[in-house]
């Protein structure tokens, strides 16, 4: 069977992408059961043939990974995405790995299924509710899953959200963001008025929906994978320890501890919870997963405050794949390693 993987794409997440889907497809010839094909998205939407694509897969490793966008890509060999596809030798099934925009917002998802093909990953109204962090928080919170207190704001509200208010409900530290968008942009932390009203600022350059949230007392973050369809499996908790957790005033889990320098990050899996807390938190996974629609694979990120109570943090229905992502360390620890798991991915896909 044919497999088409999928990566890059016009988020900030393109290079991560491109790093993923070399593990992927690296993953998926190990196991020796399928022909492989390469899409690029460039940074401008337009799709690569299949030879430049997979050359530029094949570097994933050897370039950095920020400001490496597809620069060679600039004007020569761009595709509509049906031109794109239409070259290929065949397709029996898509495999995205794409971050963010298009990969994970259900874009390309829409795309499969007016080409009638299946495809690997949740549906796509489950990417399309997860992607969005207000219609999440709502969805769990009608399913009684633990997550942070929160407020909701749009662009021309009339009687905009005051700091007045949002201390008076969340406190006196609260985390903004962007309703759409993925890889900590368009999220700031505030703790006045001033921080507040700057905050939203830059999260309304990226959507007109913009959330509020609490923010937890001493917070660490964890995660879990959960993959599966009707039967659903759960992996090892791992968990982050930044060490210098606000000493560079940020106090979170940013984009370049996450993908650029991974020397401040170490990884505890499994993460060491009290069992009861272990058990509470694989199972909140679990019904997210499933109250969110998801389906083939996802990634749910926790945080835990100094008393050991879990809040589910956000869904990730396009976990990253790199090398330093505790997705692809999770399975491992689990006794799925990585041509297992791309396997078993390609084989929900199907069903
Ligand atoms: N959005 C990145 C790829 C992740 O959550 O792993
Ligand atoms: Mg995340």
């Amino acid at each position: 069977q044919h497999v088409v993987l999928l990566f890059g794409g016009n988020s900030s997440e393109h290079d991560v992408s491109k790093r993923s889907a070399y593990n992927y497809y690296k993953a998926l010839e190990e196991t020796g059961k399928y022909d492989l094909s390469v899409v690029a998205i460039a940074q401008n939407g337009y799709f690569l043939d299949a030879e430049r694509s997979m050359k530029i897969m094949m570097q994933a490793d050897e370039q950095p990974l920020v400001d490496s966008y597809m620069k060679e890509l600039a004007d020569e060999g761009l595709l509509s995405p049906i031109k794109a596809l239409e070259k290929l030798p065949k397709i029996d099934i898509f495999f995205p790995v794409v971050h963010g925009n298009l990969g994970e917002d259900g874009t390309l998802q829409g795309l499969f299924r007016l080409l009638d093909k299946p495809y690997v990953g949740a549906a796509l109204r489950g990417h399309a509710v997860s992607f969005d962090k207000v219609l999440t928080k709502e969805i769990l919170t009608q399913n009684h899953i633990r997550n942070t207190e929160y407020l909701v704001t749009y662009a021309g509200d009339e009687q905009p959200l005051t700091w007045a208010e949002v201390e008076g409900k969340l406190g006196s530290v609260v985390f903004v963001k962007a309703a759409n968008q993925g890889s900590s942009v368009g999220i700031s932390r505030a703790e006045n008025e001033e921080e507040f009203e700057a905050a939203l600022k830059d999260s309304f350059q990226y959507d007109r929906k913009v959330l509020v949230e609490a923010a937890v007392n001493g917070p660490r973050e964890l995660e879990v994978g959960v993959i599966g369809n009707d039967k659903v499996l759960v992996s090892e908790i791992g968990a982050h320890q930044v060490p210098d957790q606000g000493g560079d005033g940020k106090g979170w889990y940013d984009y370049r501890s996450k993908f650029v320098d991974n020397s401040e990050v170490a990884f505890e899996i499994p993460a060491k919870l009290p069992d009861p807390v272990t058990a509470e938190i694989k199972e909140m996974a679990k019904k997210a997963y499933r109250a969110l629609n998801l389906s083939g694979e996802a990634r749910m990120d926790f945080l835990i405050d100094e008393d050991n109570v879990p809040y589910l943090g956000e869904p990730n229905t396009l976990p990253g794949f790199t090398n330093m992502s505790l997705f692809k360390r999770l399975w491992d620890y689990s006794d799925i390693d990585n041509a297992k798991l791309a396997d078993m991915l390609v084989q929900y896909g199907f069903d």
